[in-house]
């Protein structure tokens, strides 16, 4: 059974004050949905406000991620952030967003070191991949997410990957309100990244490793994600600023 995980993306949003002001509004509800053990509840700040969240969340089975990391371990990288810096405060780090792809020259080789970086450090990476409106129009959907699959896990060993959690999110999706359809993302779930897990591995780490959707999340469709079979949870990004809607989507989780 592969316990449901929703991870809240902050993206650039919320100063430490502004982010204790949201954990304090949804805190105990989350540590309440978390406690049944039914959903793993991450939340991932900027990196400015994580020492804060972390201290907020301690005495819960809230978990606490970064937004990204950089491979190297120290030294000359300015403006970087390596995992064990990361590993002081939270378990989780959000890997090969799109928006870090796009803006940011990340690449699917990038994406690999940087997942190699945080097992190193036993950090849970939370891979994301997903096609752009081009690609889906142009019917390669398929393809490009198996390469993304493929780039990212290339030469991780099995019991690694069976802890990685990836991230379906069409680009399309991301931040315009236009979710994709619960059964679409779980055809590509299904055969793009469990498809290409069970090649790179076998069946069993493909039905292991969990498997969340992302995109334009609400408490109002998420529902019929989570009623998918290949569908294990949600990163959200817009709703989890909100703490009524980020509350709510964990809530479908446990259900
Ligand atoms: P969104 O972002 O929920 O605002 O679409 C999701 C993400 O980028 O992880």
């Amino acid at each position: 059974m592969r316990i449901p995980i929703v991870a809240g993306n902050w993206k650039m949003n919320k100063t430490i004050a502004e982010a204790r002001e949201l954990v304090s509004a949804m805190k105990n509800d989350l540590a309440q949905l978390a406690a049944t053990g039914k959903v793993t509840v991450v939340l991932c700040p900027p990196f400015t406000a994580i020492e804060q969240v972390a201290g907020l969340v301690h005495d819960t089975p809230i978990k606490v991620g970064a937004q990204n990391l950089f491979w190297e371990p120290k030294g000359a990288f300015t403006g970087e952030i390596a995992s064990a810096m990361i590993g002081e405060l939270g378990e989780y780090v959000i890997i090969g967003h799109s928006e870090r792809r796009q803006y940011f020259g990340e690449t699917d080789e990038s994406v690999n070191k940087k997942i190699k970086a945080a097992l190193a450090q036993r950090l849970q990476p939370i891979v994301c991949v997903g096609e752009n409106l081009a690609q889906n129009e142009a019917g390669q959907t398929q393809t490009v997410v198996s390469g993304q699959m493929r780039g990212a896990f290339k030469d991780i060993a099995r019991d690694d990957a069976r802890g990685i959690v990836v991230a379906y999110e069409p680009v399309w999706a991301i931040g315009t309100g236009k979710a994709a359809s619960g059964p679409g993302a779980n055809v590509v779930i299904a055969s793009a990244i469990r498809g290409t897990l069970a090649e790179l591995y076998d069946d069993a780490t493909a039905q292991t490793v969990r498997v969340q959707y992302g995109g334009s999340v609400s408490p109002k469709n998420v529902a019929e994600f989570f009623a998918q079979p290949d569908i294990d949870g949600a990163l959200v990004g817009g709703a989890s600023l909100v703490a009524g809607d980020f509350v709510a989507i964990c809530r479908a989780a446990v259900k």
